[in-house]
């Protein structure tokens, strides 16, 4: 029924996330709360860091994804892992530098950066920046001459894979906004202008093709594709590409019937494909980056929701109502996201009674979670909702004028605010 090894039960029957008491942490912080376990963030960036120094001989470095949770506690944590972190915003890599993060260590990626973005992203001399269409390099070419650098570019390549996942998040297939095609043409006509540009070094391809994945194979395969294309520009040009990166997408566990995806597996098995493949084609071994974001944060963390009321129609269903809902979480409203919903204060009861958690938002779509296995709370129990680390707090909103929640951060058994509660004032702070 747990998701994730941070989280336990004590002996009061409560949910702990890092041996610390949920209930505990509802009644001191208030609820709507996040809650994240450092030591889990820590323990996955590290394995990652250690795969890229085993399977690679450290050519190469693990790049956490910053969309998946962004805020100055989390890249400092990262950054002291020595992850890099990829930003798709000019927010995000602000947030990052004030962090204290080096801009050498971010990546810029988008499917549409604005001029002004990119210019931000160059005169700060990020690590690279990732072309996502041909606009996309004239910009950054123009920019690099205004500023007299040469700026490194890496191209986002669409490998055409279908990695079974929802369709909403499925990206490496042609269709799709991100990156250029190899099938018509557009990968080969982008190499050639980032090439050809005076103010741009061509250092990578980057592909990324698809979120929460467990399937290794689609992965194998899309490192095959991506070095017979850097075969393809070394035929041509005669140079050959750096850089490859991989992108994230690693599945992460959700539900008790979601696999456990050993990530060293994948690790394993895509170094030995890219080492057949690289001999096979006669090319150097590339830097490998990856850029897992879920993976390394999603089940670090969870949502604490205090249950306001439980309304049962007849022959029609159960609905839990809590004090949050797709303000804080709009996976499920947005793609009918699966996750595990407790009773935090009630967590040796058996889970028999049918139930669709649906938050406080006006909304009939509001919901978290439909017909769940949940214990039959009543109003004041605490809720709790795992596996919320990921595209939780970073997909947040202030609906219906809601402040986002508070995040606390657990280490060695004690807890810290790493982001306040938003107040009625922040709120109306823009407001003229
Ligand atoms: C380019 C790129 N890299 C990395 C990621 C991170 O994916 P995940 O959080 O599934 O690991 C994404 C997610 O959308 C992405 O678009």
């Amino acid at each position: 029924m747990l998701t994730s090894d941070c989280l336990g039960i004590n002996e009061k029957g409560h949910l702990t996330i890092g041996g610390v008491d949920t209930v505990y942490l509802a009644e001191k912080y208030g609820t709507p709360l996040y809650v994240m376990s450092e030591d889990k963030i820590r323990n996955i960036a590290k394995s990652y860091l250690e795969s890229i120094r085993k399977n690679y001989s450290g050519y190469g470095v693990p790049i956490y994804a910053s969309k998946a949770f962004c805020c100055k506690e989390i890249c400092r944590i990262i950054d002291s892992e020595g992850l890099d972190m990829d930003a798709v915003s000019k927010g995000e890599i602000y947030t990052a530098i004030k962090a204290g993060v080096n801009p050498k260590k971010l990546h810029f990626h988008g499917n549409n950066k604005t001029y002004d973005e990119l210019f931000y992203a160059v005169e700060n001399d990020v690590g690279d920046i990732i072309a996502d269409s041909f606009e996309d390099i004239n910009r950054v070419d123009e920019i690099g001459g205004k500023l007299n650098k040469k700026v490194n570019l890496t191209l986002r390549i669409k490998p055409g894979i279908d990695a079974h996942t929802h369709e909403f998040i499925r990206t490496g297939q042609i269709d799709s906004k991100f990156g250029f095609a190899l099938e018509n043409g557009e990968a080969e006509k982008a190499a050639e202008m980032a090439f050809k540009a005076e103010n741009i070094s061509f250092k990578g391809v980057h592909c990324h093709i698809g979120s929460q994945i467990f399937d290794v194979e689609p992965f194998v395969l899309a490192s095959k594709v991506m070095l017979s294309f850097i075969k393809q520009v070394k035929d041509e040009y005669g140079i050959e590409i750096e850089n490859l990166n991989l992108g994230g997408g690693f599945g992460i566990k959700y539900l008790d019937s979601d696999p456990f995806l050993e990530y060293e597996v994948y690790m394993e098995s895509v170094s030995k494909a890219v080492h057949e493949e690289c001999k096979r084609l006669s090319l150097k071994i590339p830097n490998i980056y990856i850029e897992p974001g879920r993976s390394i944060i999603g089940e670090a963390g969870i949502t604490l929701y205090t249950v306001g009321s439980v309304k049962e129609i007849e022959n029609v269903r159960n609905y839990i109502s809590v004090d949050g809902g797709m303000g804080d979480n709009p996976r499920y409203a947005l793609y009918q996201a699966e996750y595990t919903c407790v009773i935090a204060n009630k967590m040796n009861e058996n889970p028999e009674y049918t139930a669709t958690i649906a938050g406080k938002y006006c909304e009939s779509g509001d919901l978290i979670q439909e017909n769940v296995k949940i214990v039959k709370p009543v109003a004041g129990d605490i809720l709790s909702v795992l596996s919320t680390g990921a595209y939780n707090y970073s997909m947040a909103s202030n609906y219906n004028r809601n402040p986002r929640p508070a995040c606390v951060m657990i280490k060695d058994g004690t807890d810290r605010v790493i982001i306040k509660r938003e107040t009625f004032e922040d709120l109306i702070k823009n407001d003229i």
